[in-house]
C-alpha cells in the first residue's frame, strides 16, 4: 500500500529529469514528498520554511499541499539546483532564496513559521535552536534521512544518533519517529 504513491505533483517529473541530469544524489523521495503535502494541507494559510531546496522535488510536493493563502520560503545555496526549482515552480506564493542557510537563519527577522522542513545541515544538525525558535507553537518541524543512508559521510551516524537523543530529551516537543522514506521524524513544538 505505502509504495503506491498517488497525486504526484504535475511538475515533479520535469524536475526529476533535470535532477538526474545534474547527478544530484541527495534528492528527497516520493514518500517524503507525499507526507509533506499531507502535513502542509493540514495548515491552511500556513507560513512554511524549507531549508535545502535542492532542485525543488520536495518543494513541488509542499506547494501542491498549500492552499491559496499559504506561503513558502525556500533556501538553497546552490544556484544551479535552485534555478531548476525556480523554472519549474512558478508560483507567487513561493519565495526562492539563494543564500547560505547559516547566514540566512542568523539574519532572518520575519514572522515565525507553521511548518519547517529542515533538509540541510543548517537548520538540522547546525543552528537547530535558532531554527526551532522560528517555529510557532503547534507547528511541525520535519526531518528526513534519519535512517542510515549510503551517502552518509564517515562520522555522520554518531551525529544523527546524538541529535535524536537531544530531541527525545527535550520537554518542549512531541515527536514521532517514522520508518518511512529515509527515516522521518515529525516534531511538534509545544
Ligand atoms: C538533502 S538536499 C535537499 C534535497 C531537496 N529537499 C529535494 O527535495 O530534493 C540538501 C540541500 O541543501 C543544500 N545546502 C547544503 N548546505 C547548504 C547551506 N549552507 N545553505 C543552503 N543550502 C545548503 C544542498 O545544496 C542541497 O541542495
Amino acid at each position: 500500500m505505502q509504495t503506491d504513491i498517488t497525486n504526484i505533483p504535475t511538475q515533479y517529473e520535469a524536475i526529476a529529469t533535470a535532477t538526474r541530469q545534474l547527478d544530484f544524489n541527495m534528492a528527497s523521495d516520493l514518500y517524503t514528498g507525499s507526507l509533506l503535502k499531507t502535513l502542509v494541507a493540514s495548515k491552511p494559510g500556513a507560513r512554511i520554511l524549507e531549508l535545502g531546496t535542492g532542485s525543488g522535488l520536495a518543494t513541488s510536493w509542499i506547494v501542491s499541499g498549500m492552499n491559496k493563502d499559504a506561503v513558502l520560503i525556500t533556501v538553497e545555496n546552490n544556484e544551479v539546483l535552485l534555478s531548476v526549482a525556480k523554472e519549474n515552480l512558478k508560483d507567487n506564493s513561493i519565495q526562492f532564496v539563494l543564500a547560505d542557510g547559516y547566514t540566512w537563519l542568523k539574519e532572518y527577522k520575519g514572522e515565525q513559521f507553521d511548518l519547517i522542513f529542515a533538509d540541510a545541515m543548517p537548520g538540522k544538525y547546525d543552528l537547530f535552536e535558532e531554527t526551532f525558535s522560528l517555529l510557532k507553537a503547534g507547528g511541525f518541524y520535519i526531518i528526513d534521512d534519519m535512517l542510515p543512508q549510503p551517502n552518509w559521510p564517515h562520522g555522520h551516524a554518531e551525529r544523527v544518533h546524538s541529535f535524536i537523543n537531544h530531541l527525545e530529551t527535550r520537554n518542549d516537543i512531541v515527536l514521532t519517529k517514522l520508518n518511512w522514506s529515509t527515516g522521518i521524524i515529525i516534531v511538534v513544538k509545544l
